[in-house]
């Protein structure tokens, strides 16, 4: 039996796509929730909305994965900290794009296309009226997470709320549907609302969605497909680093063939190749590509923030993906993860792989 048939290399679509949240939020650098903030506002005003739960799960994970076309700190920054600009555009067709490609996604990828464009343009254009109102749903959603987002860890979030609500409600009919923003302005006059985007709730959230979904299992040719989708998004990260990941998993791959491994084992250690910068997304793009050497502060920081216990807790969910499909053949997602920058997995694993060799 090869990888492509073998019924244990088969992977959760739903955790993948969380999977896929959390390599994305390492752009957010000390910001691990944006992307969750964003699917939960989202998909609980869906709700209100009197969209079914199959659309608002959809909601949820379209808003998960809204920034999926942002690798570099640089740019992830800009849209944190404007409400518009004008290079915005280009991190949605880049999602858009890489969505597009992976079909088990690709039904998402117009909601990332559009969630940065005005309301009125979405009418100008004659976008499909669905797509255009969940589009500006996640489109306010996001906005509301920027306007809050200087105020949660600070604890002052709620005295801001009436300046947050006024900001949202000056741009109706112009960045966002009027029919979202009177939503939104009914929602967000209860203090719950707010409360709900702590951590721990945003956490629970994504524990409650994952386990009323229906699992979707994917076969190890989906699944593979999802880690050059993954190698994309951590090449994009620097122009210095363009298919890096991709020539590592051909390499690897290579080796591995000329040592004798058999095709499961060289499939592994194909995918592990596509995944082995991962950890690099969390390092802002100054250090990345400074030509100097990192100072010892820089290099304390880097080394402080890849082992927090959020960093540490989320990467050990994103290697039981692959886990809990195949209890004794997984690929090591996360080892490398555990360390930024690392290109070398931390582990034991033997060229990638949890398993020993057959
Ligand atoms: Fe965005
Ligand atoms: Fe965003």
């Amino acid at each position: 039996m090869d990888a492509m048939t073998n019924p244990e290399l088969r992977i959760d679509l739903r955790q993948l796509v969380f999977a896929i949240a959390h390599a994305i939020d390492l752009v957010g650098v000390d910001d691990f929730f944006h992307g969750r903030r964003v699917g939960m506002m989202a998909a609980e005003l869906g709700k209100l909305l009197g969209f079914d739960s199959e659309v608002c799960g959809t909601i949820y994970e379209a808003g998960l994965l809204h920034d999926c076309g942002v690798s570099s700190t640089r740019v992830h920054r800009r849209l944190v900290e404007e409400l518009e600009w004008e290079g915005q555009q280009a991190h949605c067709d880049r999602g858009y794009a890489l969505l597009l490609s992976y079909p088990p996604l690709a039904h998402l990828a117009e909601f990332v296309l559009h969630h940065h464009r005005r309301w009125s343009a979405l009418q100008d254009d004659g976008i499909d009226p669905q797509v255009a109102l969940i589009s500006n749903l996640i489109h306010l959603a996001d906005r509301v997470d920027v306007l809050a987002a200087p105020h949660y860890a600070d604890r002052t979030l709620l005295s801001q709320v009436a300046q947050i609500r006024d900001r949202i409600a000056a741009c109706s009919g112009m960045l966002f549907a009027p029919r979202l923003v009177e939503l939104f302005l009914v929602a967000t006059g209860n203090e719950a609302f707010w409360l709900r985007l702590s951590p721990d709730s945003v956490r629970q959230y994504q524990d409650d969605v994952a386990h009323q979904a229906r699992p979707t299992v994917l076969s190890w040719v989906d699944f593979k497909g999802c880690a050059d989708l993954f190698a994309r998004i951590i090449d994009a990260k620097s122009s210095f680093t363009v298919e890096h990941s991709f020539g590592v998993a051909r390499l690897a791959r290579f080796l591995a063939e000329c040592v004798g491994l058999p095709g499961v084992r060289c499939e592994m250690v194909e995918v592990a190749g596509l995944l082995h910068d991962i950890g690099k997304l969390q390092i802002p793009d100054e250090i990345l590509e400074s030509p100097k050497a990192l100072s010892q502060e820089e290099f304390a920081s880097r080394r402080a923030s890849s082992r927090s216990p959020t960093y540490s807790k989320r990467w050990r969910r994103t290697g039981r993906i692959a886990a809990r499909s195949t209890p004794r053949r997984s690929c090591a997602i996360s080892s490398s993860a555990s360390r930024p920058g690392s290109s070398m997995p931390r582990s034991s694993s033997w060229l990638g792989c949890t398993s020993k060799p057959a």
